[in-house]
Order: structure tokens, then C-alpha cells, then sequence
């Protein structure tokens, strides 16, 4: 026999059921960390820079400071589920300062080598800071405070960095307008980086990212057994200061062949000419995409040892793989770490170096009205 209810009874029950919900909801709001934000020293004018530290729900935290748009460190789970920083750097902002490695950096206007420090655009002649050799290296985006803003969503943690390059820094023509935005989707194993820029005059640019990754922890000896595996058919020789040649050489029969899974060790002691001029590889690589606007797998690399996995996708046409053969143990780098003859290897996805001198090379030009947008995204898994 159904009896009728107690309507205090009933609403005591609705009421717990509801304050049970409350409890439930505030838990899992809490359970989703905040992007936090800290300290990170100053500089020498007195100014301070922030770490921001973002993380996602499996496992994977980023940290990242508004000078340079540096990545500072990067956390990541091994096959046992432990993780461990895998990029090199330093633990205040004072060293990145100083330093001259470019670890973590957000490289620009000119990611690589622009020969003899000059380049001609419009029939203007443009010349630029010589700070490797005879040469122009990177630019000095890495060495200024950038504006930080929490562009977070529920898609994810996300940090925007956002720089305006005067006209006439590092000798480069129009005011560059630039925003670079880490991301760490929730659901993704995954760092995203997500560039735009603008211009008021003609220019040209080429944005990389400068992390050296050591998949078994920072400081944690070299990369040399790393399996890596570059989707490239073809890579840009050089002279002995670094500037392509002009040509694009199949890498097939040499030791720039990376097509299937190879050890970086396996031939960079190798009789070869290239590999002299670079001091092991610090080459780019030709990326054989089907279609160059859109995403694309660029490179795999697997470190044995901790399963660790690291993928690299790209829009950009070509990658640079640099093997830290300019670390040399002196450098003390984060936790205490010095980083060994290399003791981790850089992927810097981009456009070809010394493009401004090679019109046969795709073109790094940005004109007023259009917008430059560019992605890359590293991916891990283990295996
Ligand atoms: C790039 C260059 C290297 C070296 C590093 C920074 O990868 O190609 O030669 O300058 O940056 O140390």
C-alpha cells in the first residue's frame, strides 16, 4: 500500500539532494586547477617577470614566462605514469637574460641565419645586427617583456603573449604586431603553440620555438640514442658559417636521412662534410607535406629508456634539428643541472633559413593588410 508522503521529509530530501549536487559541483570546479601565477626575479632595468604554470588533465604542465614568451619547463608522464621535466632552462629570469643558448625561446623576427646580416626588400637594402660571426642570427624577441593575459576556455589552459616589434628592431623594416598563445587542450596529450602576426609595412619574419628536449628528464645525459624520424625527403646544405647553399639535397644514402625511425648518435661522428660545418647536425629539413597550408606531422622522436614519446606537428614548411653541439657542460641550468655536450636536441619548425637572399625558397614576406598565422604542436604519448 503506497503511503502518502511526508512533505517535510520530502523537502529535507530535496534539499540534501541539492546541497549533495552543490558539494559535487564545487569539488570538480576545484579539481580543475587554476593557470597559476608567480615570481620569476628581475631583470637588470628593474623589471619583473611572471611565471605562469599551466596544466591540463593528463598530466602534462607548462611553464611559462612573459619574458622572451619563454617555456621555462615542461612536465610529462613516462610509461610508468612519472613525470619529469623535459626541457632545458633555468630556474630565474636573470639567467635567460644573460644567456646566449636561446632555451625555451620564442625566436623572432628571424628564426636562423641571414647571411652577412643583409637582405633587400622593395629594392630597399636592410641591414641587421651581426651576432654570429659575419651572420644574423634569431632576433631579439627571446630578450623583451612581453604583455601575459589567461586566455583560458573550457577547451582548455591557454597563455597569450602579445609584443610589438618597433620598426627598425634588429635592422627590420615596419612595426610588427606579434601573438603567440601556449596552449594545453584538456583532453589532449599536447603543447600547442598558436602564432599571428600583422605588419604596417612590407617586412618579413619567421617565428620558431627553441625548446631543447632531453625525453629523459633534463640534465639527464645526451640524446644520442633517441630514435628520431623526420618526414623529410630533402634538407638545405650550408657553408661553413651556417647559410644554406641554395640547394635541396635528397637525404637518401646520407646521414641526413631520418625517413625511418634512426639513433641521433647512430651517424653524427660520420666523415661528413655537413655534419663538420654543423658540428653534428644543425641542419633544415625540407618537411614533405601533401599540403602546406594545413597541419602536419613533421617529427617523432622516442627516448628508450622512459618510453616517452614526443611528436611534432607544423603548418611551417621545413624544421630545423639542432643537436646542443654548442652545450658544453658550463652552462648550470635548472635544479642544479649542467647540460653536457648534446644533452638535448631542438626541432625548430619554420620557414628555410636566409630566405630574404633566396627567392627560390618560399617566401617570409608579410605586407600590411594580411596576417600571418602559423601552429605548431608537440605531442606525447609513450610507448
Ligand atoms: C639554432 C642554430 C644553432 C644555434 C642554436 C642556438 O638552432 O641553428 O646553430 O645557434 O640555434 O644556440
Amino acid at each position: 500500500m503506497l503511503t502518502p508522503r511526508n512533505p517535510v521529509t520530502s523537502l529535507a530530501a530535496v534539499s540534501l539532494i541539492c546541497a549533495l549536487a552543490l558539494i559535487a559541483v564545487a569539488t570538480a570546479l576545484e579539481a580543475k586547477p587554476k593557470m597559476e601565477k608567480r615570481a620569476f626575479g628581475k631583470i637588470q632595468d628593474g623589471r619583473s617577470a611572471d611565471l605562469y604554470v599551466l596544466s591540463n588533465d593528463q598530466g602534462i604542465q607548462a611553464a611559462i614566462t612573459n619574458y622572451g614568451a619563454t617555456l621555462v619547463s615542461l612536465k610529462v608522464p613516462d610509461r610508468n605514469g612519472k613525470a619529469a621535466d623535459i626541457v632545458l632552462g633555468f630556474d630565474d629570469v636573470s639567467k635567460y637574460e644573460s644567456g646566449k643558448a636561446y632555451f625555451g625561446a620564442t625566436v623572432g623576427r628571424y628564426g636562423n641565419r641571414i647571411a652577412h646580416a643583409k637582405f633587400s626588400l622593395d629594392g630597399v637594402t636592410y641591414t641587421l645586427e651581426k651576432n654570429d660571426g659575419d651572420n644574423h642570427l634569431h632576433g631579439s624577441f627571446n630578450k623583451r617583456m612581453w604583455a601575459a593575459k589567461d586566455a583560458s576556455t573550457s577547451a582548455g589552459q591557454a597563455l597569450e603573449l602579445t609584443y610589438v616589434s618597433k620598426d627598425g628592431e634588429d635592422g627590420f623594416p615596419g612595426d610588427l604586431s606579434v601573438k603567440v598563445v601556449y596552449s594545453l587542450p584538456a583532453n589532449e596529450n599536447e603543447l600547442k603553440i598558436d602564432y599571428t602576426a600583422t605588419t604596417d609595412k612590407d617586412t618579413v619574419l619567421n617565428l620558431t620555438h627553441h625548446s631543447y628536449f632531453n625525453l629523459a628528464g633534463q640534465g639527464n645525459g645526451d640524446v644520442l640514442q633517441d630514435q628520431l624520424t623526420l618526414f623529410a625527403s630533402k634538407f638545405t646544405p650550408v657553408d661553413a658559417t651556417l647559410i644554406p647553399t641554395g640547394e635541396l639535397r635528397p637525404v637518401q644514402g646520407t646521414p641526413f636521412d631520418f625517413l625511418k625511425a634512426t639513433a641521433v648518435g647512430a651517424r653524427i661522428n660520420q666523415d661528413d662534410e655537413q655534419l663538420k660545418f654543423g658540428k653534428g647536425y644543425d641542419h633544415n629539413w625540407v618537411l614533405d607535406l601533401k599540403d602546406s597550408k594545413s597541419i602536419a606531422e613533421a617529427a617523432v622522436v622516442f627516448e628508450p629508456t622512459t618510453g616517452r614519446v614526443m611528436q611534432v606537428w607544423t603548418t611551417e614548411p621545413a624544421i630545423q634539428f639542432y643537436t646542443g653541439n654548442f652545450l658544453d657542460g658550463t652552462v648550470q641550468g635548472k635544479d642544479g643541472k649542467t647540460y653536457p655536450f648534446r644533452g638535448a636536441l631542438c626541432l625548430e619548425t619554420q620557414h628555410y633559413p636566409d630566405s630574404p637572399n633566396h627567392p627560390a625558397f618560399p617566401s617570409t614576406e608579410l605586407k600590411p593588410g594580411q596576417t600571418f598565422h602559423s601552429i605548431t604542436t608537440f605531442k606525447f604519448s609513450v610507448q
